[in-house]
């Protein structure tokens, strides 16, 4: 460079969480740019127990760009790796144009090695794209000195990247314009604004095999009816109406509101033609009893939520946790394989009230859940 001495070798890492929607993202109105077609809203997971980790290094001596998956390598050529890597070299262009401060910049010429990995298994089925993007997008922007807004960059790797760009409570707007410009998330509120809200990953045993989210959504935006009257007259004031019961930690009116978004999304998919089953015999036992244990109480107490795939995911708050695993433990007794049947964040005892037992845990399945991940 003429303008300043260029460094070798730099490289940086980065961590980024899961997300899970609490009103869905599902249908895209321009395939490139992913641009949505309705809003969305999520809770992000804390990163003790699920989280990204990513190092990227830039260097005059690599030869060819160079991709590992959970120490696998993998293809650098995925059109929507390639999309990121060139949004933040565009930005970094940008501000380096404006100004000169960058003492010895990092050149945009050099190849780049990525590594990353998940501190969960991929098995547990959570959407570990949108992790994976907002990680890569972060340690890119760090790698060549971007800041800002960054929700759009992440965004063009997986939708629900964008979301995982930000903690607490987020919403991804859809934007109006055809550039994606106004296509951005943002934090509702900071995840200090709920202390006790606590999320059980059910891990199910079973078959790993479904349709993937970008090639499913698309088959329902092209024939599901159901979806676009979702987009254009549910969606709307559901978010208005989560965002309330979210400010008010509302925990009854936002579960409720968690359950039926979740049961919309899965009702596209069977509205989809050919229709697409992500919920299974097992998932719908969960969601049986879920109702069951809310019915008990004569409260909503735990929610449940599905992507696309059959493990549920529970929020609840912290005083229902070690009664809710305690029902959950006797509904689907543990294979005594030495595993660890409850995972993450420490659960109390609990013994479950003879009337509890009788009304809620009515036909056990042994095995069916593989483990539980507590978190918040
Ligand atoms: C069901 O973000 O994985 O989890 O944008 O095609 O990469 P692409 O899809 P992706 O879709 C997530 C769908 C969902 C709902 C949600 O997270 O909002």
């Amino acid at each position: 460079s003429a303008m300043a001495e260029e460094r070798a070798l730099a490289m940086v890492t980065c961590t980024a969480p899961v997300n899970i929607a609490v009103i869905k993202y599902w249908g895209k109105r321009d395939n490139d740019l992913i641009l949505p077609i309705n809003s969305s809203l999520s809770v992000t997971l804390h990163q003790d127990q699920l989280k990204t980790t990513t190092t990227a290094a830039a260097s005059r001596d690599f030869t060819e760009d160079r991709l590992w998956l959970n120490g696998e390598e993998a293809d650098v050529g995925h059109p929507r790796l390639q999309a990121c890597l060139r949004e933040v070299r565009r930005l970094a262009r940008k501000r380096r144009g404006g100004s000169a401060e960058d003492a010895a910049p990092l050149s945009l010429s050099y190849k780049i090695h990525i590594a990353t990995e998940n501190n969960f298994p991929t098995a547990a089925g959570l959407a570990s794209s949108a992790a994976g993007y907002a990680c890569l997008v972060s340690a890119l922007a760090r790698l060549y000195g971007v800041e800002g807004e960054l929700s759009e960059v992440a965004r063009r790797g997986a939708g629900s990247a964008g979301r995982s760009m930000l903690g607490g409570f987020v919403q991804w707007q859809r934007g109006e314009r055809p550039d994606g410009r106004d296509s951005l998330a943002h934090q509702v509120a900071p995840e200090t604004h709920w202390p006790e809200l606590r999320v059980l990953v059910l891990v199910v045993s079973g078959e790993k095999k479904q349709v993937g989210s970008t090639a499913g959504m698309q088959t329902s935006v092209d024939t599901s009816p159901l979806l676009k009257h979702r987009a254009e007259a549910v969606v709307p004031e559901r978010l208005a109406l989560m965002m309330r019961h979210i400010r008010e930690r509302d925990f009854e009116g936002f579960g409720q509101l968690a359950m039926r978004d979740s049961n919309q999304f899965h009702a596209t998919c069977l509205d989809t033609f050919p229709p697409i089953f992500y919920l299974n015999d097992l998932s719908r036992h969960i969601i049986a009893l879920a109702h069951r244990f809310n019915a008990h109480h004569g409260r909503t107490k735990v929610a449940y939520t599905f992507d696309a795939g059959p493990n549920a995911v529970i929020f609840t708050l912290a005083d229902t946790v070690a009664e809710f695993v305690e029902v959950v433990r006797c509904s689907f007794p543990p294979a005594a394989n030495g595993d660890q049947f409850v995972r993450g964040l420490p659960v109390g005892a609990a013994s479950l009230p003879e009337e509890l037992l009788a009304a809620v845990v009515t036909e056990p399945v042994p095995g069916a859940v593989r483990y539980i991940l507590h978190t918040k």
